[in-house]
């Protein structure tokens, strides 16, 4: 009896305390968790959606054949479908008749990267190595008609075409050891992009080839990672260099007006995020830009209809409207949720300066980098002659930020600002190959 009066007392006692810790800490965390509640359910009435989308693009038969609600099966139609809408980088290139190879160079820290070829039938051509932006995937550089793309022409004008994919994108989830199911394997940034892939691709290339250097054409974060690659790497990297032609470089965002600058209003709390959007792939499973989405679509309507708009703009001017279903079936081509964080970090910075991941903790810094803030990158460490490529109307990477960084750099070979140019009009302007592609070209015969 006594025992049992005992573990009551115990009991109540213990509810009660418990009853006073969980209505504390509901108090506290009360806007929290009502925020978190609310982004969860976004998500989960978006994740039916996006689950099936991204990453091998809007398959129609698993759609036709799933238990959708009519309502989301017909937010993917497409009429006509054009079937590049469902190709792979290979299917692209070999349904124009040309000739391709798949290779698989490997990192020094065990990734498995995806890269195509489009090998020319003479031997001892130069190589041009490709390499795509954020979210997306070589096929950026196949998806219009034979003569607009740029893999395409570059092929046609003799060069030896080599297309990269960063690690975590529909082509390079592969690992040694590591299975994409784990949270091992995305736990990098484009810093490891930079430091890694570019070089094992950049050697791999020269390796197989023969040749002593790789000319190399970056979009947008492809720059990015290719100017960590020479600023980490030294001699032996920028000595395998022949031209560096970079379009629309994303070095520097702190000034941004594409909507992907809400994404620094949540880059601070790190945990926060973590919780929210996982901490491992960040498409299709997570819905982080779902979230920027539903964040400013009350106010922008026009951006919620796809991830690319939320990258790109809504600026149509030089775009082939009929083509953007295939676009948008090839883009997000997947990441990891710290390279998204560590742009919303960019987006958030307005110094000028460009700064590995921050892990969000000073001890957490202290631990990775012995400093408690991240460091900065040393532009004064890029040597390689740079041709740099700008646009008038890119909301990324807007005009005020492509300057500053072209002043940070000392070795600009040449500055190109193309006035009415977006984003994505690098990759998908129906006008590119008279008004970009054809200075490309004249970059690398001269170089
Ligand atoms: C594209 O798909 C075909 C057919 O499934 C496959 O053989 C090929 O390896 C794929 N290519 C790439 C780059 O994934
Ligand atoms: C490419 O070819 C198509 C027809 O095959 C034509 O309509 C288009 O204008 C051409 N594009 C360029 C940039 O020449
Ligand atoms: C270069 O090629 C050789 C033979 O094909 C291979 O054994 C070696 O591992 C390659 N090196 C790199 C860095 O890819
Ligand atoms: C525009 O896109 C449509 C649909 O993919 C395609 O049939 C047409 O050839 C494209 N036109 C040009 C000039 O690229």
């Amino acid at each position: 009896m006594e025992d049992y009066r005992l573990g009551l007392r115990f009991c109540v006692v213990a509810f009660a305390i418990g009853s006073c810790l969980f209505m504390i800490s509901y108090i506290l965390l009360q806007e929290d968790t009502s925020y978190v509640k609310n982004v969860q359910n976004m998500i989960d009435e978006f994740s039916k959606e996006w689950s099936i989308m991204p990453r091998k693009g809007y398959d129609h038969e698993i759609l036709q054949k799933s238990s959708l609600e009519p309502e989301i099966l017909s937010m993917f139609k497409f009429d006509p479908v054009d079937p590049e809408a469902n190709m792979n980088a290979s299917q692209l290139i070999t349904s124009k008749g040309l000739p391709c190879q798949e290779h698989y160079p490997q990192t020094t820290d065990g990734y498995i990267l995806g890269m195509q070829r489009i090998p020319q039938p003479t031997k001892n051509r130069l190589p041009v190595l490709l390499v795509h932006g954020l979210l997306s995937s070589s096929d950026c550089f196949l998806t219009n008609l034979i003569n607009e793309s740029l893999a395409y022409i570059l092929y046609n004008k003799g060069y030896d075409v080599w297309l990269g994919n960063v690690r975590g994108n529909r082509y390079s989830t592969n690992h040694v050891s590591l299975s994409p199911d784990e949270y091992k394997f995305w736990q990098w940034s484009f810093d490891e992009m930079g430091k890694y892939d570019i070089p094992a691709m950049v050697y791999y290339i020269t390796n197989i080839t023969g040749h002593k250097k790789v000319n190399y054409i970056g979009h947008s974060q492809g720059n990015t990672c290719f100017l960590i690659a020479a600023m980490t790497q030294g001699d032996s990297f920028a000595s395998k260099i022949e031209a560096f032609i970079a379009l629309a470089p994303a070095g520097l965002v702190g000034h941004m007006t594409s909507p992907l600058r809400y994404l620094k209003y949540v880059a601070n709390d790190i945990n926060f995020l973590y919780r929210l959007f996982g901490d491992g792939d960040f498409l299709p499973h997570t819905g982080l830009l779902v979230f920027i989405a539903k964040l400013i679509c009350p106010h922008e309507e026009k951006y919620c209809e796809n991830v690319l708009f939320l990258i790109g703009g809504t600026d149509f001017t030089n775009t082939n409207i009929s083509r953007v279903p295939v676009y948008s079936a090839h883009n997000p081509a997947g990441t990891s949720t710290r390279n998204m964080i560590h742009w919303a970090q960019m987006a958030g910075t307005k110094d000028g300066n460009m700064k590995y991941f921050d892990y969000g903790h000073w001890y957490l810094n202290l631990w990775h980098y012995g400093q408690t803030h991240p460091p900065l990158y040393d532009f004064k460490k890029f040597k390689i002659p740079a041709y740099v490529f700008c646009g008038g109307k890119d909301t990324l990477v807007v005009p005020a930020d492509c300057n500053t960084l072209v002043n940070s750099l000392s070795s600009i070979a040449a500055y190109d600002f193309i006035p009415d140019y977006t984003h994505l009009d690098f990759i998908y302007a129906l006008n590119s190959p008279p008004v970009l592609y054809s200075k490309v070209l004249h970059i690398l015969r001269n170089h």
